[in-house]
C-alpha cells in the first residue's frame, strides 16, 4: 500500500512540475505565473478539486511518443470564489506551449458539460500557441469541440475569457465567443494572424503588442473589457467582477451585505447638471453616487467612452448601468457605443440582471464614416437590445434625451418599467438650435428672430414635462434622490416577469 500511495504521490508531482522547473522559471521570467499558481490566486485557498491531472496526449507523430506530460498542457477542475462555485481551466504554458491538442480539448469540454450540467461559470486562463501542430486536424477537431459548447452555453452560464499568453489565429474564437475578454498587459496577445503575416500581406510592420495586445483591444478595438497590469491584479479583480454574476440563467444575482441605506440623499446631484446646457460633467459621478458603498465595476473603459457600462449594487444586488456620457463626444450614440452597449445589456438579460440606464444623449453621431461604417444597422443593435430585454429597466432621464436617442435608450415605449426625469431634463426631437434652424428657416439671418424663436422652443419643447404630460416618463425626481427612488423601482419589480413571443430565435442586425 505504501508504495502505491508513493507512485501516486511520484505521478501528482509529475503532473504538478508541468513542463519542469525550466519551464517554469522561464515563465516566471517572463514575468507570468504559472498555470496552477493562477488557480490557487483565483480560488478560495484549498477550495480547488482537479480532474484529469493523469489524461496524456494520444499523438504518435514526430517523436511525441516519445513526450509525456501527464495533464497535457491545461489544469482544469472546479472550486469556490467567495464561496461560490467556479469551474476553470489553465493552459499551462510550460508543456508544448500550452498547445491544444484532442486530449486537451476533451479535458476543456468535460468541464464545460459538467459547468452546464450544474449551473456555474466557466473561467478560462488561456495562455496557449493555439492548435498542438503535431496533431493536425485532431486538434482543429477539438478546437471546434469547445466552439461548440461556448456557443451552447452562452446565455445559460457565465463564461470569461483571461487572456494570460498566447491566442492566436482560429484559438482566439473561443473567448469571442465568452461573455467577457480580460487581458494582461505586456505578457498577452489575440490576433487572427500574427505581425509576420501581417508584414507579407498587407506590408504594414507592428509587433505582436500594437497588433493585439491588452492595450489595443482594450481601447482600439473593443475586443477586451479591460486590461490589467499583470497576472496578479488580474486573477484578484476577476475575483470581485465574479461576485457580480449570478451562476446561470435561472439564478437571480448574489445579494451581498450592504451598510449603504437605500434611501440615501446626495445633496451633491443637485449641481451636478451645469446652467449651461452644452457643457459636459462626468456622468460616472452620478453612477458612483447612486451605487452601494460607491462601488462601480466598470467595463470597457477606454473604449466608446462616450456610453459607460458596468456593474454596481443597489441594496446588495447587481445593477447593470448603461449611461451616456457627456464629457466624451458630448455622448453622442456611435457605431462603437451601440455595439458596446447592446452586448451588455444582453448579457444582463440572458442573467437576470436589472438594468438602469442614465441618459444624457444629443443623438446618433453624424457623419460619413459612421454611415459608411452601418451606424443604421449598428443602431439598431442598441434599440433591439432594449425592446426586446424582459429584465426590470429603469430610466433616469438626467439632461438631453433628443430625437431617436430618445426611444433608443430605454425609453418608455420600449417597454421601460420606470422611467423618471431630472427637471433639467430636456426631451425633445431635436435641439433648438438645430430644430429652429429647420422650422423657422425664413427667419435665418435675423439674429433677433432666430434667438426668439429657440428661447420659445427651449421654453416649450426643453424640458420633461410634455414626455411628463404624456406618461412617457413616471415622474420627475429631484437629483438629490436619485439612489432612493431607483432603489424603490428596482425593489418594486424585482418578480417582475414577462415573456417574449416564442419563436426560435430572434433575428438581431448583427
Ligand atoms: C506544439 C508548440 C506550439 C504549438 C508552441 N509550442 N506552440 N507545440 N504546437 N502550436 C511549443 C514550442 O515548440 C516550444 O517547445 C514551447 O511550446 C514554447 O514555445 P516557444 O516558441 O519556445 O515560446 P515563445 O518564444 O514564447 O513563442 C510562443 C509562440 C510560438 C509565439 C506561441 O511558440 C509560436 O508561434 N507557436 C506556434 C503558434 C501557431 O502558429 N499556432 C497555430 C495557430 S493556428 P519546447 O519543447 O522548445 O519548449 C491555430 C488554429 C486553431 O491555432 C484553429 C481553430 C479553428
Amino acid at each position: 500500500m505504501h508504495e502505491i500511495i508513493a507512485q501516486l504521490e511520484e505521478k501528482r508531482e509529475k503532473a504538478r512540475l508541468g513542463g519542469g522547473q525550466k519551464r517554469i522559471d522561464a515563465q516566471h521570467a517572463k514575468g507570468k505565473l504559472s498555470a496552477r499558481e493562477r488557480i490557487d490566486l483565483l480560488l478560495d485557498p484549498g477550495s480547488f478539486e482537479e480532474w484529469d491531472m493523469f489524461v496524456e496526449h494520444r499523438c504518435t507523430d514526430f517523436g511525441m511518443e516519445q513526450e509525456h506530460i501527464p495533464g497535457d498542457g491545461v489544469v482544469i477542475g472546479y472550486g469556490t470564489v467567495n464561496g461560490r462555485l467556479v469551474f476553470v481551466f489553465s493552459q499551462d504554458f510550460t508543456v508544448f506551449g500550452g498547445s491544444l491538442s484532442e486530449t486537451h480539448a476533451e479535458k476543456i469540454c468535460k468541464l464545460m458539460d459538467q459547468a452546464m450540467k450544474v449551473g456555474a461559470p466557466v473561467i478560462g486562463l488561456n495562455d496557449s500557441g493555439g492548435a498542438r501542430i503535431q496533431e493536425g486536424v485532431a486538434s482543429l477537431g477539438g478546437y471546434a469541440d469547445v466552439f461548440q459548447r461556448n456557443v451552447m452555453a452562452s446565455g445559460v452560464i457565465p463564461q470569461i475569457s483571461m487572456i494570460m499568453g498566447p491566442c492566436a489565429g482560429g484559438a482566439v474564437y473561443s473567448p469571442a465567443i465568452t461573455d467577457f475578454i480580460f487581458m494582461v498587459k505586456d505578457s498577452s496577445y489575440m490576433f487572427v494572424t500574427g505581425p509576420e503575416v501581417v508584414k507579407t500581406v498587407t506590408h504594414e510592420t507592428v509587433t505582436a503588442e500594437q497588433l493585439g495586445g491588452a492595450v489595443t483591444h482594450s481601447s482600439k478595438s473593443g475586443v477586451a473589457d479591460l486590461a490589467f497590469e499583470n497576472d496578479v491584479e488580474a486573477l484578484v479583480k476577476l475575483r470581485r467582477f465574479i461576485s457580480f454574476l449570478p451562476a446561470n440563467n435561472q439564478e437571480k444575482p448574489p445579494v451581498w451585505p450592504t451598510e449603504d441605506p437605500a434611501d440615501r440623499d446626495e445633496m451633491s446631484l443637485d449641481t451636478l447638471i451645469p446652467d449651461d446646457p452644452n457643457k459636459p460633467y462626468d456622468m460616472k459621478e452620478l453612477i458612483i453616487k447612486v451605487a452601494d458603498e460607491g462601488d462601480f465595476f466598470e467595463l470597457q473603459p477606454d473604449y466608446a467612452g462616450n456610453l459607460v457600462i458596468g456593474f454596481i449594487r443597489i441594496e446588495g444586488s447587481t445593477v447593470g448601468v448603461v449611461a451616456n456620457q457627456p464629457m466624451v463626444m458630448a455622448g453622442c450614440l456611435d457605431i462603437d457605443a451601440s455595439k458596446k452597449g447592446a452586448r451588455f445589456i444582453r448579457f444582463c438579460d440572458a442573467f437576470n440582471i436589472p438594468v438602469l440606464t442614465f441618459v444624457d444623449v444629443p443623438g446618433f453621431m453624424p457623419g460619413t464614416s459612421q454611415e459608411y461604417g452601418g451606424i443604421i444597422k449598428h443602431g439598431a443593435k442598441l434599440l433591439y437590445a432594449y425592446a426586446e430585454c424582459t429584465v426590470p429597466k429603469v430610466t433616469v432621464i438626467t439632461r438631453k434625451a433628443y430625437g431617436g436617442a430618445y426611444d433608443v435608450m430605454s425609453s418608455k415605449h420600449l417597454r421601460g418599467d420606470v422611467n423618471f426625469a431630472w427637471p433639467t431634463a430636456e426631451i425633445a426631437v431635436m435641439g433648438p438650435k438645430g430644430a429652429v434652424e429647420i422650422i423657422f428657416r425664413k427667419d435665418i439671418g435675423d439674429a433677433e428672430k432666430i434667438t426668439a424663436r429657440e428661447q420659445e422652443y427651449r421654453e416649450k419643447f426643453a424640458n420633461p414635462f410634455i414626455a411628463g404630460k404624456r406618461g412617457f416618463i413616471d415622474d420627475v425626481i429631484m437629483p438629490h434622490h436619485t439612489r432612493k427612488r431607483v432603489a424603490r423601482s428596482l425593489s418594486m419589480l424585482r418578480e417582475k416577469h414577462i415573456e417574449n413571443p416564442w419563436r426560435k430565435h430572434g433575428n438581431i442586425p448583427l
